[in-house]
């Protein structure tokens, strides 16, 4: 497994140091609320789980499913909900966790899902920005690292369902994805 790793980007320790600061930033943000913290499957679990402990506040989480890549390194355009939220988010205050923002359909097409439910805010968390690959106007209220445009996996992110469990976010070499 790591030795299709090309390079780490970002160590187990840069990981750790930023999603304190995230969850300091998030519950000084929100203070006297409350928060649904809303991780999107899969990718997010690992930095859901670490930033939720950062958050000092009366906190719920769920989840929802979304298809986005499947197999493949490229993004289609189209978006499914696979798995939606067990209750209504009215009266709630919606964090969004995302593992990456990368053309940034999928959360366009998921906020405007969110804030049709009338919830009291939705906002975003993600741990890793693309942003020279956007192809929409959507942007996190949150964003842990901005990265250059590679692929990447680890500590959640994943190539074919793999890599997830690296402790870091690393680039994953090209003769590793690319189809010949
Ligand atoms: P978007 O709709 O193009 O913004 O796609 C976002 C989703 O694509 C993320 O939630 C990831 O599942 C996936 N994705 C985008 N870039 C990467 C990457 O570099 N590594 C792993 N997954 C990625
Ligand atoms: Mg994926």
């Amino acid at each position: 497994m790591e030795e299709d790793i090309a390079k780490v980007l970002i160590s187990r320790e840069e990981l750790s140091r930023r999603v304190a600061e995230l969850g300091a930033e998030i519950t000084h943000d929100y203070e006297g609320k409350s928060v649904l913290a809303l991780g999107i499957l899969k990718g997010s679990v690992l930095f859901m789980a670490d930033l939720i402990r950062e958050i000092k506040l009366p906190l719920a989480y769920d989840f929802m499913a979304l298809s986005s890549y499947g197999a493949s390194t490229q993004s289609s355009g189209v978006v499914r909900i696979l798995k939606d939220l067990d209750r209504s988010v009215e009266d709630v205050h919606i964090l969004i966790i995302e593992d990456i923002v990368d053309t940034g359909l999928t959360l366009k097409y998921l906020k405007e899902n969110l804030t049709a439910r009338n919830p009291l805010s939705v906002k975003v968390v993600t741990l890793l920005d693309k942003a020279t690959r956007r192809q929409v106007d959507v942007f996190p209220d949150y964003n842990g690292f901005t990265i250059p445009d590679e692929f990447v996996v680890g500590y959640g992110l994943d190539f074919n369902e793999g890599y997830r469990n690296l402790p870091y976010v690393g680039v994953l070499k090209q003769e590793t994805y690319e189809v010949n």
